[in-house]
């Protein structure tokens, strides 16, 4: 297993050069291990690492809640109900929300009053949303298409852990 990320300025490359990298390590971590807990944790520590993200996180459905799981950053809410915020209006919807500015999201649960732009990748198995992934900058208008794109693909990688 490879689980040294290279020694980059990750400043300096291209938005697609970091999801390359992200997605290599991803491969390279779960490679060979099956703990959930060990895995989910490092998936988000490598989002962490190579975007510099403010926060980055899973939420877990459990019934009509989402429960947070793994995640990097500062403490943040632990539940969140079907349908409320961004994640649970992810949920609800079965689609990526990408938010450019949180304050103008109806509903917008504010765990962090440093997050300026969202997205929610709703993770699905069996055609059910088993939990999302909550991403979270400081800045502004951050994440696009190829966002939610790559990251659909990176949280594909995490359902067998969920
Ligand atoms: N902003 C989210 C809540 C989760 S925190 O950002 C980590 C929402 O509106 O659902």
């Amino acid at each position: 297993m490879s689980s040294t990320l290279p020694n980059t300025s990750f400043l300096s490359i291209s938005k697609s050069e970091k999801y390359t990298i992200v997605h290599q390590q991803l491969l390279g971590l779960l490679n060979g291990e099956t703990d959930p807990i060990a895995n989910l944790g490092n998936a988000m520590a490598v989002l962490k690492q190579v975007f510099s993200w403010w926060w980055v996180g899973l939420y877990r459905v459990d019934g009509e809640e989402l429960c947070l799981g793994p995640f990097q950053g500062p403490v943040a809410c632990t539940r969140i109900a079907y349908g409320r915020g961004v994640c649970g209006s992810a949920w609800k919807q079965a689609q990526t929300l990408i938010v450019p500015n949180v304050h103008e999201f109806p509903g917008h649960i504010a765990c962090s009053a440093e997050s300026q732009s969202e997205i929610v990748v709703p993770i699905f198995k069996n055609e059910q949303v088993i939990a999302v992934l909550d991403v979270d900058s400081e800045h502004l208008d951050q994440f696009d298409a190829e966002d939610a794109r790559e990251l659909e693909l990176f949280c594909a990688s995490l359902v067998p852990y969920l």
